[in-house]
């Protein structure tokens, strides 16, 4: 008998994915431009670094929220001795309005409906174990981003069953693929308890069509589960079509307060469109009032520190700072978008047409020496250790079809990120050089063959000849 759990011992966790190799790779041998210049790039990581003067330069001009003073006066004893396990009601407050502006206030939310959470991927675990049972199952949109292997399925037993989207239509959801992950799941007898999408879509970097939405939306209410929608990225769409939430196609179709209403749920966190990944402060929103009280009482296990929650409400509370914010961040993510995209196209390399997110999605299926995952993995091999760029491989994301990368471009500067489109652009060339000099071998090959031919056939004329002299 082991010492150990079975869950400490065995792996489980869904952490030995390529996109968890590459981190481990990237830590071996991080690229520095004066230290490490010739390390590895992180371009694997969904972090924005673009808008840190704008968070800096708001410190300096409120520095009570920084030294935990309310009006000039320390509140250090109140916030050190907090604890009410439902949060701040200001930064619930706070954190509600700025997802219905973000909405563009389409949507409105109530803070009595809030959970909050260390980040989202405590949010998207503890909606498992309150909606499904050790063995149930979940259906998810490929490809997805790797960390639901570990968030969703490693500590609650529960099951995820690929509804595969393809490159035909955009990696759009379809009704055939979800009815064929449906009836999946009953051939392995596992009970369907619901379907979990992220809009915008991580690894995508593309935002849902209200026709999507209007067909998940009727899928779940015919067979009666859940929807989680997974909207970390919603403050991250900086192109059209702008960002419609399920929560809004709900209100449009006056859905509120019916059975399907109570049924759909949201994640978000601060993570992405206030790139604070290291505060940890994420949050459930569930229609459903018994989805709320237990998740309450489960977040006893993963809560957001109270000198945390008084900073950002005071960060959320100003509307001008946050409305400034969401806009320039905008700017600024569309303007570094298209420097990875023109530089991946001189070197002859094209991506997913995306609007959102922190990534493009990057079809290399050119590069595979054959149409299998093994050629992804081959290149991906040469892409981190030769070429030193560590970029997620779609089949990490269990995309079905093989050659498509998930490539950041938010998480470093202007620099480092043309050096890692000069470092592609190179590799993409000599890989041409290597292919016209294997096609010019080839060529000289067939040539010699050719000749080869030429002499046998004439000595063997000249041969016959002389026989036949004879
Ligand atoms: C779709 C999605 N959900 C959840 C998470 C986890 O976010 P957090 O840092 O808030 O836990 C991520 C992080 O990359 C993500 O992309």
């Amino acid at each position: 008998m082991g010492l150990l759990s079975r869950k400490a011992s065995c792996n489980s966790h869904g952490q030995d994915s390529s996109y968890f190799l590459g981190w481990q790779e990237y830590e071996n041998n991080p690229y520095h431009e004066v230290t490490n210049p010739k390390g590895i790039i992180q371009m694997g990581l969904a972090e924005n670094q673009l808008c840190f003067d704008l968070f800096e330069s708001w410190l300096v001009k409120n520095p009570d929220a920084v030294s935990l003073k309310r009006d000039g006066k320390s509140i250090f004893k109140e916030l050190a001795l907090f604890q009410d396990y439902h949060g701040l009601p200001a930064l619930k407050n706070a954190l509600v309005d700025f997802m219905a502006e973000i909405r563009r206030n389409k949507v409105i939310f109530d803070p009595n409906h809030i959970v909050l959470t260390a980040g989202a991927t405590s949010a998207n675990e503890t909606l498992m174990f309150c909606l499904a049972d050790e063995g149930d199952a979940f259906l998810l949109p490929t490809p997805y981003y790797p960390g639901f292997d570990r968030d969703l399925k490693w500590r609650t037993g529960v099951e995820i069953i690929p509804i595969h989207c393809t490159g035909s239509n955009g990696f759009k959801i379809t009704l055939s693929a979800i009815e064929e992950a449906y009836q999946q799941a009953q051939k392995k007898n596992l009970t369907v308890k619901g379907v979990l999408i992220t809009n915008p879509s991580n690894p995508l970097g593309t935002t849902m069509a209200r026709e999507e939405l209007d067909l998940l939306i009727n899928f779940i209410d015919d067979k009666q589960i859940h929807l989680i929608s997974d909207e970390v990225y919603s403050g991250t769409v900086f192109n059209s079509p702008s960002f419609v939430s399920v929560m809004e196609v709900l209100k449009d179709k006056n859905l509120e307060k019916t059975q399907v209403w109570e049924r759909v749920h949201l994640v978000y966190s601060l993570s992405k469109d206030l790139s604070l990944p290291g505060f940890r402060i994420g949050a459930i929103y569930s229609n459903d009032s018994i989805v709320v009280a237990a998740a309450t009482k489960m977040s006893s296990f993963g809560l957001v520190s109270s000198q945390t929650q008084y900073l950002l409400s005071a960060m959320l509370s100003d509307k001008k700072f946050t409305k400034e914010y969401v806009s320039e961040n905008h700017r600024r993510l569309r303007q570094r978008r298209r420097d990875l995209i023109s530089g991946l196209e001189k070197a002859g390399i094209r991506c997913l047409d995306s609007n959102a997110g922190l990534f493009c999605w990057v079809d290399m299926r050119h590069l595979l020496n054959s149409d299998t995952f093994e050629a992804e993995m081959e290149l991906w091999e040469k892409i981190v250790y030769d070429v030193k760029l560590n970029i997620s491989p779609g089949s990490s994301c269990h995309c079905v079809e093989p050659g498509w990368f998930r490539v950041c471009f938010a998480n470093m500067s202007e620099n480092t990120l043309q050096i890692a489109i000069q470092r592609l652009e190179s590799f993409v060339s000599s890989i041409a050089t290597i292919n016209t000099q294997s096609h010019e071998e080839l060529k000289s090959l067939r040539k010699k063959t050719r000749n080869n031919w030429v002499f046998r056939l004439s000595f063997q004329s000249f041969h016959d000849r002389e026989q036949d002299d004879r």
